[in-house]
């Protein structure tokens, strides 16, 4: 398993006619920036939008956008590419390619290439409201969708370049970036359902005060990616933050302070089969909140503190499988082991938070995974390599 799984693979992106192709060059540096070789072909009408010079230099390929008649070995090469992709894209997919393709259609070098392809095709739509409504369009990609191998994203709402308001509008690069990923990655979590929690709880103090720590959530969030591109069905607990949500995630809830998010896990833990407690829990609340904001001029700031209840341990006696963080600055392995033992856990990734390089706030991580009977040390990786080797060290017990 890898977080580059682009690197090196030649992805062929087919260009159709629509107002959306002015979004290939920029979908073409999104798969260039995760190191793919990208072969761009275009049909005739998307030269009206899009040049081929400039897909030519985003690219740095030739780009392939003329009929039958452009070179000498033309009939050849749309079986050489379609035999060298390891994967194909066609975005902006018009109505027009997809009807062609449904009915077996091979007039160009485009459609002929796709009908000769067997490896994974996936369909970005993107068109005008009532074309993408029309029964026909929509029973074309039904037909199409019904083949192991041909994929489709759907168009999204909003307003659309020819003036209607509506569905038909082609998702942004990123995105499609992201489920080419998907597509491209082995699912060996295919029938796993996880939770995972990820960033910091807080206890207020009054309405404007809080205890809390410095946990971004970044871990939790790159084991939520990871998950869900191995195949898994993920639930993400999560601290009201700004990261991205992870793509396709199944169910995102948030909490605040220690006890909602143990209200949270009571909720959902019985539909899963993994727990994955990447939170920074916090250890202690306040007694007594001030529902008024405390004014700094009050005589004295002494508070007083109860134990916030440990989660981890509240679940002991479910059976679901139990991976929980251990945050230390000394005795690290010791302290670990004990907690793998005393909170019931399957697993514990120890992580050492004496070091700034790594861990809170940073993109990076050097772990330690403890089971029952052994332990396996990693180097700093980044945060979304730290993820796939805990994951991997999961896929053993399953
Ligand atoms: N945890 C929990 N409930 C708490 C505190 C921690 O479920 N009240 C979980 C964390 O999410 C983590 C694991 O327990 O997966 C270990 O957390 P850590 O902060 O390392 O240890 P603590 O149990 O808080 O113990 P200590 O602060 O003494 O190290």
């Amino acid at each position: 398993m890898q977080t580059d799984m682009l690197k090196g693979k030649l992805i062929t992106l087919c260009v159709t006619g629509g107002i959306a192709a002015y979004k290939a060059p920029i979908l073409v540096r999104r798969l260039k920036e995760k190191a793919a070789i990208v072969q761009v072909i275009m049909t005739k009408n998307a030269e009206n939008f899009v040049t081929p010079l400039a897909l030519e230099t985003v690219s740095n390929n030739k780009v392939i956008y003329s009929l039958f008649n452009e070179g000498d070995n033309i009939k050849v090469e749309h079986i050489d590419i379609a035999d060298k992709s390891d994967f194909i894209v066609i975005a902006p997919a018009s109505a027009n390619i997809i009807g062609k393709i449904a009915n077996g259609i091979a007039d160009d070098f485009l459609s002929s290439m796709i009908l000769a392809y067997t490896k994974k095709v996936l369909f970005v739509p993107a068109m005008n409201v009532n074309m993408y409504n029309n029964p026909i369009v929509q029973k074309n990609m039904e037909f199409l969708n019904s083949f192991e191998n041909y994929y489709f994203m759907e168009a999204l709402e909003g307003d659309l370049a020819c003036g209607y308001s509506g569905k038909g509008r082609m998702p942004d690069p990123p995105l499609i970036v992201n489920e080419i990923e998907y597509l491209l990655t082995e699912k060996p979590l295919r029938n796993k359902k996880i939770l995972i929690t990820a960033g910091a709880t807080k206890e207020y103090i009054d309405p404007v005060r809080y205890i809390s720590n410095p946990s971004t959530g970044k871990m939790g969030y790159a084991l939520a990616s990871q998950a869900i591109k191995l195949g898994a069905t993920v639930t993400l607990l999560s601290h009201k933050g700004c990261l991205e949500l992870p793509y396709r995630v199944n169910k995102v809830d948030y909490f605040t302070s220690v006890d909602s998010l143990k209200e949270l896990i009571d909720k959902y833990i019985d539909e899963h089969d993994l727990i994955i407690m990447s939170a920074a829990v916090g250890d202690i609340k306040i007694k007594n909140y001030n529902t008024q904001k405390i004014k700094k001029n009050n005589k004295s700031w002494d508070l007083e503190f109860s134990s916030t209840p440990d989660v981890l341990k509240s679940i002991q006696h479910k059976k679901i499988f139990k991976i929980g963080f251990a945050a230390e600055s000394n005795n690290h392995s010791q302290n670990a082991q004990l907690k793998l033992e005393n909170k019931g856990l399957d697993m514990i990734v120890l992580n050492d938070i004496s070091r700034e390089d790594i861990g809170f706030q940073s993109d990076f991580n050097q772990i330690t995974i403890f089971t029952k009977n052994n332990s396996k040390s990693f180097d700093k990786l980044s945060k979304e390599e730290t993820a796939i080797k805990i994951l991997e060290e999961y896929i053993k017990f399953t």
